[in-house]
């Protein structure tokens, strides 16, 4: 119904999807949808910021939105990657409109506004994917497919490490729910993902830079997770490692162990010294993840595919750091 005829490319019926804020998250999106996706293409383009979603539609070569209703109008699915306290008006108005949502962690930064956007969308009969993009990047998903079959035998160890670079503009910070809520809930959703449901948080954290706890918030962090079968888990994270951008994770079982660190492309050998290339983002990191999310999105829109990482794994995973972000105020355990 929507411009099919034009999105037919090579015998694969493109789904045209709208993205609406073009700031850091959303440029990652538009670049995918426009050089990487299979299926997902995009379609159109809107910004609270006239002039960036002008800029943005031109250097992207598609129609910028006036409003949010005409995003919605103009797509047959809709990525909300604007600031965070914007996602759950937008992603109930989407879905009301009858457009699949796939929008960008954390749904809400409040609990009661979480669950009903959920209740929402649900009401609502669409599809709503959170954008837990490790789901999607091939060696991870690789890793879960057989910790899930069983490869690993019982798992009593769980590893995460999450190290920013730099630190983000100032300006997003004060908006983003703090740093369990933005950076540790990717790796409170791999460690449902991997291992199965925690029962108990404890968190401590540290602001090494002063900009940091001026905000009443900090830029380092340790969790220690006990899972239900048992399992430990421990996540490091950490807001300006400064050497590069680390995302790495080890599952520990009775037969096995499973680790995924960052591929080497290349590596230099010199006397008593190897050396590679680091990351120094999440966009360089996680190409084809980022990539990989939209075009399951787009076959859910599309075919009606299970999405992979839905609104209630969102608010799972947002549970858990909020328990996080107790546990480090209070100096206490938190049962979940
Ligand atoms: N999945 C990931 O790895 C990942 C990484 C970074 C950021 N994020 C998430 O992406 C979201 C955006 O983060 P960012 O770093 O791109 O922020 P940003 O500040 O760079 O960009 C946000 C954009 O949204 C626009 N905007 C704000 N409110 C709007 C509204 N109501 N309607 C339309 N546009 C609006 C702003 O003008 C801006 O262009 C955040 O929720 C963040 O948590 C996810």
């Amino acid at each position: 119904m929507f411009f099919a005829h034009e999105r037919r490319r090579r015998g694969v019926r493109r789904v045209g999807v709208g993205v609406a804020g073009t700031g850091r998250m959303g440029r990652v999106h538009l670049a995918n949808l426009t050089r990487r996706c299979a299926v997902a293409e995009l379609a159109c383009v809107f910004d609270a910021d006239p002039d960036r979603a002008a800029a943005v539609a031109a250097e992207f070569g598609v129609p910028a939105a006036k409003t949010f209703d005409e995003l919605v109008e103009r797509c047959e699915g809709v990525v909300v990657a604007t600031s965070t306290g914007s996602h759950a008006e937008l992603t109930v108005a989407a879905a009301q409109a009858g457009r699949p949502v796939f929008c960008e962690k954390p749904l809400s930064l409040d609990r009661a506004t979480t669950v009903s956007t959920i209740e929402a969308v649900e009401a609502a009969g669409v599809p709503l994917q959170v954008g837990f993009h490790r789901r999607f990047d091939p060696d991870w998903a690789a890793a879960a497919e057989r910790i899930h079959a069983g490869e690993l035998g019982e798992v009593t160890l769980f590893r995460t490490s999450l190290r920013d670079m730099t630190p983000p503009d100032p300006n997003f910070l004060s908006g983003s729910g703090g740093f369990f809520v933005d950076v540790t809930v990717h790796d409170l959703d791999v460690a449902r993902w991997l291992v199965g449901e925690v029962v108990e948080v404890t968190a401590r954290g540290a602001a090494s830079d002063p900009a940091f706890a001026a905000l009443g918030d900090i830029d380092t962090a340790v969790c220690v997770l006990r899972f239900a079968n048992g399992a430990l888990g421990v996540i490091d994270n950490s807001r300006s490692a400064r050497y590069g951008y680390e995302c790495s994770t080890e599952v520990m079982g009775t037969r096995a162990t499973v680790r995924v660190e960052a591929p080497r492309p290349v590596e230099w050998r010199t006397p008593g010294l190897a050396s590679y290339p680091l990351a120094r983002d999440f966009e360089e990191r996680y190409p084809a993840a980022y990539a990989a999310e939209l075009d399951a999105f787009a076959r859910s829109v599309r075919d009606g595919a299970a999405t992979r990482c839905t609104g209630r794994d969102g608010l799972a995973a947002f549970d858990l750091a909020l328990a996080a972000t107790e546990s480090w105020r209070s100096g206490t355990s938190i049962a979940i």
